[in-house]
């Protein structure tokens, strides 16, 4: 009997552990995926068993004359896995690219518009986050989350400015997430300029879930 006890405890330690470790990647549901760029975390994504994935709509902002060697294949195991791949998708106007649909979860890892150019005085990735999480409200669950990713330091967070992204488009962050590119076996994440990776330079990224406000 009491060994029987222990080995509940030991189960959910372990559960709680592995919940912890793998945070919002859990129980993802219908989840579109926008900014792929390699499509490399769309991949690795599919084939994490606790993410429940019932179906993937894995999209590039690139067209597809010009996406990589290495995203051309990526997109094409994941069509053969029945993913939807979609390129020249522009995160901040998803009505133009889809109908009308509500997805559990959409996801937007590192995004980056890779300028530096002030748009309307702003920061254009604050401009692009504001953009996408608006444009994301029609494409959501009203009990579905918006994840974003993104290098977890003070520049970072001054560059995005995610809570006012937030209150300007209609949510809450109601959770923040360490988020560790290590348990993506296969995840290759590219700068949008360049074949190199950003986060080489870094160690700490988060991943902010976003619900749509009751
Ligand atoms: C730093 S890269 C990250 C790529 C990929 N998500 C990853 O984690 O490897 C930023 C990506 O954002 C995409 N992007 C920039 N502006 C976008 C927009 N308006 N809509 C969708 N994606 C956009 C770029 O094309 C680029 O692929």
């Amino acid at each position: 009997m009491k060994e029987i006890r222990m080995f509940d405890v030991i189960h959910h330690t372990v559960k709680a552990f592995s919940h912890a470790r793998l945070g919002p990647w859990q129980g993802l549901g219908d989840a579109l995926l926008v900014g792929e760029g390699n499509l490399s975390f769309a991949k690795s994504l599919l084939s994490q068993p606790t993410a429940q994935i019932t179906h993937m709509t894995a999209t590039t902002y690139e067209k597809e004359r010009n996406v990589s060697d290495n995203a051309r294949q990526n997109a094409l195991y994941l069509k053969q896995c029945g993913v939807l791949v979609i390129h020249g998708v522009d995160a901040t106007n998803l009505e133009k690219s889809f109908r009308p649909h509500e997805f559990n979860t959409v996801i937007f890892q590192f995004p980056n518009v890779g300028s530096r150019e002030a748009k309307y005085g702003q920061n254009p990735n604050h401009v692009m986050i504001r953009k996408f999480l608006r444009s994301a409200v029609q494409f959501l669950k009203p009990d579905g989350n918006v994840l974003i990713t993104a290098v977890d330091n003070p520049h970072y967070q001054g560059t995005f400015r995610f809570n006012d992204s937030a209150d300007f488009a209609g949510y809450e962050i109601t959770k923040t997430w360490p988020f560790d590119p290590f348990l993506f076996s296969g995840y290759a994440h590219t700068n949008t300029n360049d074949d190199d990776s950003a986060l080489d330079d870094h160690n700490r990224f988060v991943t902010h879930v976003f619900r749509l406000n009751a």
